[in-house]
């Protein structure tokens, strides 16, 4: 027994929560819901709040002197040294239209370190999870990031940040760039889904700015354990209270981080000419 409980109780409260979150979104996602704007285009349903209600009602029962830090509404900090980090629907854009791409994020830090990180896709039932040094599982099966070693072969994901219409660094250049190196780029709209498809193979490549900590932790910590590599844009380690991520299979990390060096260096050179 760890101060707080053991991994294996983490696991278990962990995945019941994302499960029980799972299933409220599941089951109400074509229900009316009411729509809150954070910003122009930056929404929160209801759904958003009953999500976190029952997640962190579900840790805070079992582990009452963990620290929270949520997207909506729950921040609780203290001495424990433990800090449960939450996104309870990751991709809102998606559910508001009933798009069925979306997910909840549960990770847990201890100390500053991510040692647990759960994902679930309600949709597909299926539950992504990872302890630090422990590899990566998929409803309980192992899963490993995929063998491409080309960029040209290889599929990507990434996303768009909220204020791209009003900021320059809104991935307009790097994804311009990394389109035209790559086989294909999607845009599904749920970051921690996009990390899990990276840790099993079915994406090669990720990368994103201005994400959340709740949107990366789980699902960074679950690329490493299914044997790839997560940094920032350039390469070096990865904050999660940063802005930037790159996530790989390993094998093109650096060719995605020298295409993103290059946009990096010409828009430079562009803004140079200009002035
Ligand atoms: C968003 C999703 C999306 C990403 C956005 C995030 P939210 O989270 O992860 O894929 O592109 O930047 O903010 O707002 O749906 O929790
Ligand atoms: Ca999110
Ligand atoms: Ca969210």
């Amino acid at each position: 027994m760890v101060h707080g409980g053991s991994m294996r109780d983490w696991m278990a409260v962990a995945s019941e929560a994302a499960l029980k979150a799972g299933g409220i979104l599941r089951d109400n996602i074509h229900g009316i819901r009411e729509i809150t704007y954070k910003g122009d285009i930056n929404l929160a349903t209801e759904m958003d709040m009953r999500s976190e209600r029952a997640i962190v009602e579900i840790l805070l029962a079992a582990f009452p002197d963990h620290g929270i830090l949520a997207e909506e509404e729950t921040t609780i900090r203290n001495d424990s040294g433990f800090m449960w980090i939450i996104d309870p629907l990751d991709g809102t854009t998606n559910y508001a239209h009933g798009y069925p791409c979306f997910s909840v994020s549960i990770a847990l830090e201890r100390q500053g370190e991510i040692i647990l990180g759960v994902v679930y896709d309600p949709m597909r039932n299926e539950l992504f999870s990872a302890e630090k040094g422990k590899g990566a599982y998929l409803n309980g099966n192992n899963i490993h990031v995929s063998a491409v070693d080309t960029l040209i072969k290889s599929l990507l994901a990434t996303g768009f940040p909220y204020d791209r219409k009003v900021s320059e660094k809104n991935n307009m250049d790097f994804f311009h760039d990394l389109l035209m190196a790559s086989q294909e780029v999607r845009r599904d709209g749920s970051a921690a889904l996009d990390l899990c498809s990276v840790a099993s193979g079915r994406f090669d490549g990720f990368w994103e700015l201005k994400l959340k900590p709740w949107d990366v932790a789980a699902g960074s910590l679950i690329v490493h354990e299914a044997g790839g590599m997560v940094s920032d844009l350039s390469g070096t380690k990865l904050d999660i209270h940063g802005d930037e991520i790159l996530a790989s299979n390993g094998r093109i990390h650096g060719q995605m981080a020298e295409r993103l060096r290059d946009a990096i260096r010409r828009k430079a050179l562009r803004s140079q000419n200009a002035g």
